[in-house]
């Protein structure tokens, strides 16, 4: 954002909080409420031309000029951590969606299970996290076209002899806190066969350790984590099928239309294929 839009915006600001004050004085004073009035007039003004400055990219966003990313930066390829930056899928596909939109990104790295309360609460414009689409979601966040297919696979030791879904009765099985791996495991094999984790590779390690039989998370997540830990391998026959997307709050449809125009931009013009490919090495 240029010097003068942050000024039409800060005008804006100002005529927001004059009218707010006008609110809140009596409103038995016709003079306070014809005052009120008019600097709410004043402040839809500035904001139609701060709006028109920016071109019709201008989305309203928690703060303004900024895109506030929450994920949970614990999964690779999508969110890690490179040192001290947050890198990964994800968080490239939101900077080049900010970047369409004129914003800045910034990132919020949170529990996987306090993203959509995050959305939900007005505090993240939008949660990316390799989060998939599910109908329990929906009912709290709406989410983008989706940009991602993914799957649920069982990880297991080498040695073990769980060969697929079906031997997973009566096994302990380790998840990440809040993921659907956890929500399916639940339900398939009641709240006593899951072994909850904060993270997805302490589920991991803890199956190094035979503290758990198994672990249920995302496919490209898995061979990154077998890559890293010795010992383990990942089962052909996958748990279940999904689809990524980004979850924005609750009828914010200026914002979902303008993100899914932007992830239809990204997948025609190359840059999300050039993304995951810098990511996910074909095999
Ligand atoms: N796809 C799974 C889900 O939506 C797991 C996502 C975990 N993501 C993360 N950034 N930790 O529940």
């Amino acid at each position: 954002m240029n010097r003068k839009t942050t000024g039409i915006w800060a005008a804006a600001a100002l005529s927001l909080m004059l009218a707010a004050c006008g609110s809140s004085a009596a409103t038995t004073d016709t003079a306070a409420s014809a005052e009120k009035t008019e600097a709410a007039s004043a402040a839809e003004e500035t904001k139609q031309a701060a709006e028109k400055t920016e071109g019709n990219t201008a989305v309203k966003t928690v703060t303004p000029g900024s895109l506030i990313m929450c994920t949970n930066a614990e999964f690779p390829p999508y969110e890690f951590h490179n040192g001290n930056e947050i890198v990964g899928i994800d968080v490239e596909i939101c900077n080049a969606i900010a970047e369409k939109l004129g914003l800045k990104l910034e990132i919020e790295d949170i529990a996987f299970d306090a993203i959509i309360p995050e959305i939900v609460s007005g505090k993240a414009d939008l949660g990316a996290a390799g989060m998939t689409v599910t109908e329990d979601r929906k009912q709290n966040v709406d989410f983008s076209d989706s940009y991602a297919h993914a799957t649920q696979v069982i990880i297991i030791r080498e040695d073990s002899d769980i060969a697929g879904p079906d031997d997973l009765k009566g096994k302990l099985v380790g998840v990440q806190q809040g993921t659907t791996g956890d929500l399916y495991v639940s339900a398939d094999l009641g709240d006593d066969a899951v072994e909850r984790y904060s993270k997805g590779m302490e589920a991991v390690q803890a199956l190094t350790q035979s503290k758990v039989d198994a672990v249920i998370i995302d496919g490209e997540t898995a061979k990154q984590y077998v890559k890293e830990v010795p010992g383990l391998r990942i089962l052909d026959e996958s748990y279940t099928d999904e689809e990524y997307a980004v979850a924005v709050q609750k009828g914010n449809t200026q914002l979902l239309d303008a993100i899914n125009t932007a992830i239809g931009e990204l997948k025609k013009d190359g840059t999300f294929d050039k993304i995951v490919e810098k990511y996910i090495k074909a095999e």
